[in-house]
């Protein structure tokens, strides 16, 4: 079952934030959530195969192994939110111990459909769970998730796969906080993050020898192109992975090969690139596994188990609503 949001400006919301993030004086920039159309989708499942970036295993590993102590820690019965869930692989081992205590209702929150497809695909055969897909944002997906919740019922949140690492680390808390306004206390989440490791691992990771990161973020570019009438010309693009030591993340930029002007048609926008300029497309923090004891706090919670990959350093974090 797919419940889809009514889609109609989604195409003027791209244009708009296109033009703002392109017209902006200083850094250009456009929002990493636009990374993810199916061609996007695509490659990132790729990307997660890739042995420079390890990121993905990690997480399933933590959760094929841990599942069962991640579920005993729980207040029965819940209901199962996840923002962003990609294809839905990890998430196979929680639902597996989940439905070995009770039926559960699982809701993916998505706004890529192909990624809600291939989940809904993925894990149809585990008996006792049901799965109803959000096509949402995540804070809406999620404010649905807690509009259906029956009595007695506790919600479950899953942000897996260092997503928050898009955010800004003080947006980061922030997007925490707005989830748990939406939670009641004895709600739980629980959190992937990818932890701090050395420069050249990290360049590897986002700057992969086949170019599958690379054709990731210039993917950015094409979808522009194909859904607001624009002549981006690929070839004069270039993917550049950075490390901002700083602000403890990487940074994909997209660098103009040389001067150049764009016509973005639906954004009613020319826009000029001099030769080296970057749009900066993505940003991916990193974090010490102590540090999310402090953001849980932070932004109502109380982070109360943690589990650690040692061969790919990432972190799954239990948060319990205060
Ligand atoms: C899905 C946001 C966790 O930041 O590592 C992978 C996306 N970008 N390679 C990340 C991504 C480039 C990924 N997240």
């Amino acid at each position: 079952m797919l419940v889809r949001a009514i889609a109609g400006n989604a195409t003027y919301h791209f244009a708009s934030e296109v033009r703002a993030g392109l017209t902006r004086s200083g850094q250009k920039e456009l929002p990493s959530k636009y990374l993810y159309d199916d061609v996007g989708s695509a490659l990132f499942d790729v990307i997660s195969r890739l042995p420079e970036y390890g990121l993905t295993r990690a997480d399933e590993r933590l959760l094929r192994r841990y599942s069962a102590d991640i579920v005993d820690c729980l207040a029965t019965p819940v209901a199962v939110a996840e923002l962003g869930s990609g294809s839905g692989k990890k998430t196979r081992w929680l639902l597996k111990a989940l439905s070995r205590r009770q039926r559960t209702s699982y809701y993916p929150v998505e706004i890529s459909p192909w990624a809600l497809a291939m989940c809904e695909r993925e894990l149809s055969d585990i008996d006792s769970i049901s799965i109803v897909g959000l096509e949402r944002e995540y804070l809406a997906g999620l404010a649905e998730v807690a509009a259906r919740r029956k009595s007695g019922q506790h919600i479950f949140v899953l942000f897996l796969g260092s997503t928050i690492g898009n955010f800004d680390r003080s947006a980061g808390v922030e997007f925490l906080a707005k989830i748990r306004r939406i939670l009641q206390a004895g709600d739980s989440l629980l959190l992937g993050t990818d932890l701090d490791k050395p420069r050249a691992q990290l360049l590897a990771a986002y700057d992969d020898a086949l170019g599958v990161t690379a054709a990731f973020n210039l993917n950015l570019l094409g979808r522009i192109n194909r859904e607001l009438e624009a002549n981006f010309d690929l070839k004069q693009f270039s993917h550049v992975a950075r490390i901002n030591h700083r602000a403890r993340r990487v940074e994909m930029h997209l660098r103009s090969n040389r001067l150049q002007q764009v016509r973005i048609q639906a954004a009613a926008l020319e826009v000029e690139f001099l030769e080296g300029e970057t749009i900066w497309t993505e940003s991916s923090h990193k974090y010490s596994a102590k540090e999310i004891f402090q953001m849980a706090l932070d932004a109502g919670f109380r982070c109360d188990a943690q589990w650690i990959d040692e061969e790919w350093s990432f972190a799954e974090s239990l948060l319990m609503a205060k």
